[in-house]
């Protein structure tokens, strides 16, 4: 087990995926987020050095390219590649899309509905700035994509930027709502008319909606094929 790095002493440990530990903690006077990514042991030792390095710079630039995007992401602060950590705006009051939806119980009223609409098409206005501006987020989940409160203005941030790149390709595009249209569905259950909400508003606001949703309806059967040949 990777040992904390000095520096890191006096922040808190808060969650420790398979890839990073995230800690709370101060850079100056503000309040962060640390992530830092840890080393697989598994792999050869400098494999591992470079791979880190690579998700580390790419989740640095994707978040320093949204925010001049407009884009809402967590600031960056700082990055330490002696400790493979990055140092980030702690975005304050917030929860993840994941837990803000697991508030809420199939079957859902109609008030529930709404609710969860209307969050649904801010997460699609923001994928659809994301994807204008070229950028593929690589990893989309409802864990994520944060809400802040106040819950009734639910302002969207994008997080987790580690497996991004950048490209204009509406393949790339349209793999990236497969993919959050599958961790969706199977995180929370009888959501599909929750998930169209997020495509319809991708749609509104992205002029070259047509051209990805064209991709990811291909992405779709070429998943339902391999399911099928097993
Ligand atoms: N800037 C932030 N502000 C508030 N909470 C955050 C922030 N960054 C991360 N978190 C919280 O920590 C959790 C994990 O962060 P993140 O998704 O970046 O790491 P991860 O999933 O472990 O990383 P990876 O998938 O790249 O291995 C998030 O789901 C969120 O709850
Ligand atoms: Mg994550």
């Amino acid at each position: 087990m990777a040992t904390k790095p000095s520096e890191l002493s006096d922040a808190d440990m808060i969650q420790q995926g398979a890839e990073a530990k995230i800690y709370q903690g101060q850079f100056y006077d503000k309040q962060c987020i640390i992530k830092e990514r840890f080393k697989k042991t598994y792999r050869h030792p400098v494999l591992e050095e470079r791979l880190t390095h690579r998700r580390i710079a790419q989740e640095v630039k994707a978040l320093l390219r949204c925010r001049k995007a407009g884009i809402a992401v967590p600031a960056v602060y700082f990055m330490d590649t002696c400790n493979n950590c990055i140092y980030m705006e702690k975005v304050e009051h917030s929860l993840t899309v994941r837990e803000f939806i697991q508030q809420f119980q199939p079957p859902y009223t109609e008030e529930d509905n709404q609710i969860l609409r209307s969050v649904a098409g801010k997460v699609g206005s923001i994928l659809a700035k994301l994807h204008s501006n070229d950028i593929v987020h690589g990893d989309l989940t409802t864990s994520n994509i944060l809400l802040k409160s106040p819950y009734d203005i639910w302002e969207v941030y994008l997080i987790d930027f580690g497996l991004s790149q950048v490209s204009h390709l509406a393949e790339d595009k349209g793999v990236d709502l497969y993919v959050l249209e599958k961790a969706f569905l199977s995180t929370h259950p009888r959501t599909e008319h929750i998930f169209e909400q997020v495509l319809a508003a991708y749609s509104k606001n992205y002029p070259n909606s047509v051209e990805v949703l064209k991709k990811l309806e291909e992405v779709r059967q070429r998943g339902r094929k391999r399911v099928m040949v097993g």
